[in-house]
């Protein structure tokens, strides 16, 4: 309501301020008059890590992190995935509504036909290291496009925003799949535009000499569920790069590849390979009660738990657990799966666990239902990234469409010395609070 405010006195000066307030917000901006001097800077924020500072207005995705809610544009993330295509999700996503039957139809006809990548980005692929991992292929390769399509600098022009977005959602499976290929050493397989586009990532990942992949049904689904799942997650960290450095105007492939480096760090997208490398090393369930103990002495963490957001269950695990026993039906179950639901179960009873609110997170089961269907552990962030394309693109395009949005440049606290004179070269072999005596 517009005609909130607050009323903030000032100790140092004995004035008093009326701070609008809008959404529950003020905005940090309105703190700036607040001097105790007429030569002061004015009054600022101190908030590392943005853990309380809204930086954008978004109209994309809602999350109540105390209940467990996530919603894309309205509509919850179980009814998306139950109901929806990851195509009809990400078109929502982009444009704000579901699409029709015919906004559908032009819209995959659209994504198939920037499917392929262009020879010499082929073989840009082809010069990496046998064992590059899979996701600074990717994060390289996707800034490597920006030279293909020179044009997609003209960030204001929403026509050619418009193809970039398409090429981007198009082309980041046919260049994942070739990245996973390329650590195994098989051919690149070109992308089959009969196949939707979970199916299309599947035979461009799996086919060998067979004329036509045929996708298992179930396994399609479940891979196009986690799509929809990994889609969007509003201002996280890669997110946040992304507008950052689509402020400057840079053009969409770099801003988006430097998301995609956030997202590899292992707090945040490379957590599902983590966890893997944890589930390994617990091995049986009875080590996961030792284990546990070593998270809570501090000697480690517990990936695939905790978040910046949810202090509840993360809806998003709930749905990848329900998708794990579709896979399994088809796959075997994978016996990792016990070493979880045990970890799951101590981690939830336990004291340190609820007193933090740490509940498993995407991350925790996503990686067991990869490594069922055949995926390397070393993709699991790259198979992240593919989705995640579409909600870095829509906040992007929500960023530069925004008329309040300018380069995006926070202030510090300068902590360093005051202002000192470069010594000469002989003088610095003097330890300096000598010279400073001096
Ligand atoms: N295992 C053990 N303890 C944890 C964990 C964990 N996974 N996560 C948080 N804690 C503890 C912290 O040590 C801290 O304890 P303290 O209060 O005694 O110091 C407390 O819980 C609060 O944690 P913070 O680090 O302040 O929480 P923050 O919001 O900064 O971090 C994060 C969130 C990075 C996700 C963290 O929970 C974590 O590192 N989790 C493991 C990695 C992971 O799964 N990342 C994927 C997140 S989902 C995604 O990005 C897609």
């Amino acid at each position: 309501m517009a005609d909130q405010s607050f009323n903030i006195t000032d100790n140092r000066t004995g004035k008093s301020y009326t701070l609008p307030v809008h959404d529950g917000t003020i905005r940090a901006m309105d703190l700036r008059p607040i001097k105790a001097d007429p030569e002061e800077f004015g009054t600022m924020t101190y908030d590392p890590a943005f853990l309380n500072t809204a930086s954008c207005r978004s109209a994309i995705t809602y999350i109540d992190g105390d209940r467990g809610i996530l919603r894309y544009r309205g509509y919850p993330i179980e009814e998306l995935a139950e109901k929806c295509s990851f195509m009809e999700v990400a078109y929502l996503l982009l444009n704000g509504e579901l699409p029709t039957q015919i906004e559908l139809d032009q819209w995959i006809t659209e994504i198939k036909s920037h499917t392929m990548i262009h020879e010499t980005t082929k073989h840009f692929l082809q010069g990496f290291r046998y064992n590059a991992h899979p996701m600074t292929m990717f994060i390289s390769t996707v800034a490597a496009l920006s030279s293909v399509y020179p044009e997609c600098k003209h960030v204001l022009d929403p026509t050619i925003r418009r193809r970039e977005i398409v090429r981007l959602i198009a082309k980041v499976p046919t260049i994942a799949a070739y990245c996973y290929r390329h650590q195994l050493g098989y051919p690149y397989v070109y992308p089959d535009n009969d196949l939707s586009y979970a199916e299309n990532f599947m035979n461009m990942l799996w086919r060998m000499a067979e004329p036509k992949f045929l996708a298992n049904p179930v396994l399609a689904r479940a891979l196009d569920i986690l799509f929809i799942l990994h889609a969007d997650h509003e201002q996280n960290c890669s997110t946040n790069v992304m507008r950052c450095v689509g402020s400057s105007q840079a053009d969409p492939y770099v801003s988006l590849s430097a998301a995609a480096a956030a997202l590899s760090g292992p707090l945040h997208g490379g957590a599902n390979e983590e966890v893997l490398r944890m589930l390994d090393e617990i091995g049986t369930v009875d080590n996961v009660k030792p284990y546990v103990d070593k998270v809570k002495s501090g000697h480690t963490k517990l990936m695939g738990f905790g978040h910046r957001v949810y202090k509840n269950y993360d809806p998003r695990a709930r749905i990848i657990k329900w998708t794990a026993n579709q896979v399994f039906e088809v796959t075997g179950r994978n016996r990792k799966i016990d070493v979880a639901l045990a970890l799951e179960k101590i981690a939830l009873e336990d004291e340190y666990f609820v007193k933090r609110k740490l509940y498993p997170n995407v991350d925790f089961y996503s990686g067991i239902i990869y490594e069922a269907m055949g995926f390397e552990p070393s993709i699991f962030t790259v198979l992240f990234a593919i989705p995640r394309t579409v909600g870095w693109l829509a906040q992007w395009q929500e960023m530069i469409t925004d008329p309040e949005q300018k380069i995006s440049r926070p202030r510090q606290l300068y902590i360093g010395h005051a202002e000192r004179h470069v010594p000469t070269l002989a003088e610095r072999s003097v330890p300096a609070t000598a010279i400073a005596m001096s």
